[in-house]
């Protein structure tokens, strides 16, 4: 079979080296990919929100599935333009239509499903510009630091953790009243703020059955120790430590079942990804966010674990077959470490050559930001190369990772030091 995997990052170049392995795959294509993804298959020029272009992209290639990378198509509603287009209707589209992507698209459908089936959460309020007055009286109601989150896609950026009243009265104004975050702010959601250690988790679903993919931790900060602003995600590590047995029934119990059980009951249709984000408070798990695709960098940590073909899975799921037998899944431990552009999260330079990739192995790194011109590769975002490292245990897959990382040059360059060493 012909599949299209959609997306540039190193979570696309993850899947599409996952997918590559597979006897069930006949040509891949990736669109748009990057440097990495090149040797795997072939690079469609088209953009992941301009639904049109893939149309064309997957008739012209008679390509029967497309895997979704980025929530922006999910929450677009891709998946939907597939199945009411009468040239599309047959392709398998791996991610939810727009309804299920709301768990993402927005937070107070995600809080308000969550409540609807009882699933721990952090307690919360959501308001509209016009309820400014009721916002301020319920932020004075909770204890600092004050939780405030755009209701909409914000690139990441729609979450303001706040100490102080004063402070936290004015962004609120800006996000309700100045649109902060655009469109993506006028309804702002006011929580709990809970404390603890977070971790992700990821299962795979049909609406009916589900299987689970191995936990995996990532972090989000720039800065060693978890400091300064936040980023797309520095590194990630699989499994958790901290995740235990009876965490992790926890975790099944409370939150990953009645989440199925919740989109069956609903009947709302959901083929493709739940990424979960945990906080475990004490020793019981509350969600602090749905998202409806695979994270980045934890897909990075999460594929190499798995035993089992991914894409007998997808077919599964396309031909109403899928059931609850767990995935294979191996007992290495799994990191990678995210290197940045120089001034990323904030304004960085691109096209600065990369060197060193040539004295590694292939298996060694999956690119995130990178483009190839004439035989040369060459920075092309904030992330560029997600590091890998892979042992029977944490020591030796984080000295093989960082040891790794040393072949590699460019201008720039930063990465954090210290993935998985406070684990
Ligand atoms: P989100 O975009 O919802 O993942 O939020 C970004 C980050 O904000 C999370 O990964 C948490 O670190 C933090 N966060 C969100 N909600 C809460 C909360 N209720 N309590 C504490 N931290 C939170
Ligand atoms: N690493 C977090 C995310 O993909 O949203």
């Amino acid at each position: 079979m012909n599949v299209l995997i959609l997306g540039s990052g190193g979570r696309e170049h993850a899947l599409a080296w996952k997918i590559a392995q597979s006897p069930l795959l006949t040509t891949l294509f990736i669109g748009p990919g990057n440097a990495g993804t090149r040797p795997l298959g072939t690079n469609l020029a088209v953009s992941v929100t301009d639904f049109n272009q893939i149309k064309q992209a997957v008739l012209d290639n008679n390509i029967q599935m497309v895997i979704v990378g980025p929530e922006a198509s999910l929450v677009m509603g891709i998946h939907d333009f597939f199945a009411n287009d009468e040239a599309l209707r047959d392709v398998t589209v791996i991610g939810p239509g727009a309804i299920g992507a709301q768990l993402e698209g927005s937070k107070k459908y995600a809080k308000e499903f969550l409540q609807r089936h009882s699933i721990p959460t952090a307690a919360y309020q959501s308001f509209s510009p016009e309820e400014i007055g009721e916002a301020k009286a319920f932020l004075k109601e909770l204890e600092p630091p004050y939780v405030l989150k755009a209701d909409g896609l914000a690139a990441g950026k729609g979450v303001l953790i706040l100490d102080d009243i004063k402070k936290a009265e004015d962004e609120l104004e800006s996000m309700l009243l100045d649109a902060k975050f655009g469109q993506a702010s006028s309804t702002v959601v006011i929580e709990e703020f809970l404390s603890g250690v977070e971790l992700s988790c990821f299962v795979l679903t049909d609406g009916e059955n589900y299987k689970l993919l191995p936990f995996a931790k990532d972090y989000k900060r720039i800065g060693e120790g978890d400091t300064g602003l936040n980023t797309g995600g520095m590194g990630a590590i699989s499994p958790v430590p901290f995740n235990d047995t009876l965490f992790k029934q926890k975790i099944i119990d409370r939150i990953v079942e009645p989440t199925i059980k919740g989109l069956r009951q609903e009947k709302i249709p959901y083929t493709g990804f739940i990424f979960i984000g945990l906080i475990k408070v004490g020793s019981e798990p509350y969600v602090i966010e749905y998202n409806v695709r695979l994270g980045d960098p934890e897909t990075e940590v999460i594929l190499p674990r798995i035993q089992s073909d991914l894409l007998e899975s997808f077919v599964a799921i396309a031909e109403g077959r899928f059931d609850n037998k767990p995935l294979e899944i191996n007992a290495d431990y799994a990191i990678t470490i995210i290197a940045v552009s120089g001034g990323y999260p904030e304004a960085y330079e691109k096209g600065k050559p990369i060197s060193g990739l040539q004295d590694l192995d292939s298996q060694a790194l999956f690119h995130a930001g990178t483009r190839e011109e004439n035989g040369h590769i060459f920075t092309n975002g904030g992330r560029v190369l997600a590091i890998r490292g892979q042992g029977n245990t944490m020591e030796k897959a984080l000295e093989q990772g960082y040891s790794n990382l040393k072949c590699l040059q460019y201008e720039g360059m930063y990465y954090r030091k210290d993935i998985g060493f406070d684990l």
